[in-house]
């Protein structure tokens, strides 16, 4: 419910609605269809003032929160999904800078993010890791006044169409994840080649690369915060405020599976009445909605709470992601069945949101982290709630009456 949220919020969400509605749903389909670069919606996006709004003022921004760019995510996924991840990487790849950059790299690299002139990336995975991003292997060398990075990234989303990367290398490989360290690379620097792009199931508009690094020098201004050793950090502080951007990207899509099941299931008729009419699909209608409210809350809270800067925001952020994309996954795919045998044809819209929605329950770390992130959280907790309860185990009352 619209009215719910902040009045700056309102404004955001239906400037968003209508860059979605005149620029990204026309072109969907096709994009889909080509693989070409949703060119068009960014600078309908960059005219709509929405690039970069969570950059702060004094860098170019508009000082928004993460709820804001999950409106925008989320309006914009509504029509297309990958439209709407080209946008919120974005966040991702600048968070780094925001949360960790020196006041001097914030003001080289933020105004032009902030004004949508040049996107940015985020370079963390590899081929050999993924899930456990702190085993990376890429290596930074000092090597006078500069670095000298070596290495390759995986999974890199809008790779090509970024201009800027933010990069993690080990600067001490005997350090583990306390030896990461964070780099910013601008595309163009010699050593620094954009590789394959992967052949997707969904997100299809957005290019998905490889990233090498070959002998790739940049100055000692590139290394993030001119500190070592901070970047696994600055990795996961970055993740917990993007997550629930990947939530909103899955929320548009539920959201935009159901709009389409309903208009469908009106228009078209069985047995002499619309398929709207039988109880069973208003019953599957019903709990579609009902989870995908359930998520927009869980979402919208998440992202409030990262706003409100309360602390370790991880958990609620993890919560989110798992709860929207596994919604999406469920509402997508009944959406597709309410379809029938044109849900599974490509001349209708609704299988492109299925395949959409996949990648949301892998991307920025799997579901399956994310509960390994929630569950690392709540065995936190129990040491906290055994002293609010005042017993163990061993000392239950009623255990011990018993034994
Ligand atoms: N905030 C701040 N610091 C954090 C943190 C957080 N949320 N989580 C961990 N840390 C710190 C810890 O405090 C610890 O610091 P110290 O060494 O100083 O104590 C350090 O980081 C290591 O922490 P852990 O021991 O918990 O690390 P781990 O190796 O067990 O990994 C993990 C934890 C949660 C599994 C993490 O590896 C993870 O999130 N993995 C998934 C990675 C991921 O999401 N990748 C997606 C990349 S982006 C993408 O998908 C592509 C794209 O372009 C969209």
């Amino acid at each position: 419910m619209k009215e719910l949220l902040p009045p700056q919020t309102q404004e955001y969400q239906a400037r968003a609605r209508e860059v979605a509605e005149r620029y990204a749903r026309p072109v969907a389909a096709e994009l889909d269809r080509t693989g070409e670069y949703p060119w068009s919606v960014i600078k309908a996006l960059k005219e709509a003032d929405l690039m970069g709004i969570w950059i702060p003022r004094e860098y170019g921004g508009h000082g928004a929160g993460v709820l804001d760019m999950c409106v925008v995510v989320e309006q914009l996924s509504r029509a297309c999904g990958g439209i709407g991840v080209a946008y919120a990487v974005n966040a991702l790849g600048s968070f780094p800078i925001v949360l960790g950059g020196s006041e001097e790299q914030k003001r080289r690299w933020l105004p032009a993010v902030a004004s949508g002139k040049k996107l940015i990336a985020f370079g963390l995975s590899e081929k050999a890791s993924g899930s456990d991003a702190g085993s990376l292997r890429a290596r930074a060398v000092r090597d006078g006044d500069g670095w000298v990075i070596n290495g390759d990234k995986k999974w890199n989303t809008n790779g090509g169409a970024a201009s800027i990367y933010t990069v993690y290398a080990s600067t001490s490989p005997d350090r583990g994840t306390r030896g990461v360290s964070a780099f910013v690379v601008e595309k163009g620097t010699p050593g620094f080649e954009i590789g394959k792009r992967e052949d997707t199931m969904g997100i299809r508009c957005v290019p998905v690369h490889e990233l090498h690094f070959r002998d790739c020098r940049v100055g000692g201004d590139a290394l993030l915060g001119g500190k070592e050793g901070g970047g696994f950090g600055n990795a996961m502080m970055t993740l917990d405020r993007a997550r629930p951007g990947v939530a909103a990207q899955a929320l548009g899509l539920a959201q935009g599976a159901f709009e389409w099941a309903v208009r469908y299931t009106s228009e078209r008729q069985q047995f002499g009445q619309s398929v709207l009419s039988f109880q069973a699909t208003q019953f599957a209608l019903a709990d579609m909605a009902i989870q995908i409210e359930a998520a927009r809350q869980l979402v919208y809270t998440a992202a409030r709470a990262i706003d409100a800067g309360v602390p370790n925001p991880s958990k609620l952020a993890a919560m989110s992601k798992v709860m929207a994309t596994d919604t999406a996954m469920r509402v997508t795919t009944e959406a597709v069945q309410m379809f029938g045998g044109y849900g599974f044809c490509r001349d209708y819209p609704i299988e492109k949101y299925m395949r959409d929605a996949k990648i949301t329950q892998i991307y920025e770390g799997t579901n399956q982290i994310q509960r390994v992130v929630i569950g690392r959280a709540i065995t936190k907790e129990a040491g906290q709630l055994a002293g609010h309860l005042g017993v163990t185990v061993e000392h239950f009352p009623e255990a011990e009456k018993k034994s």
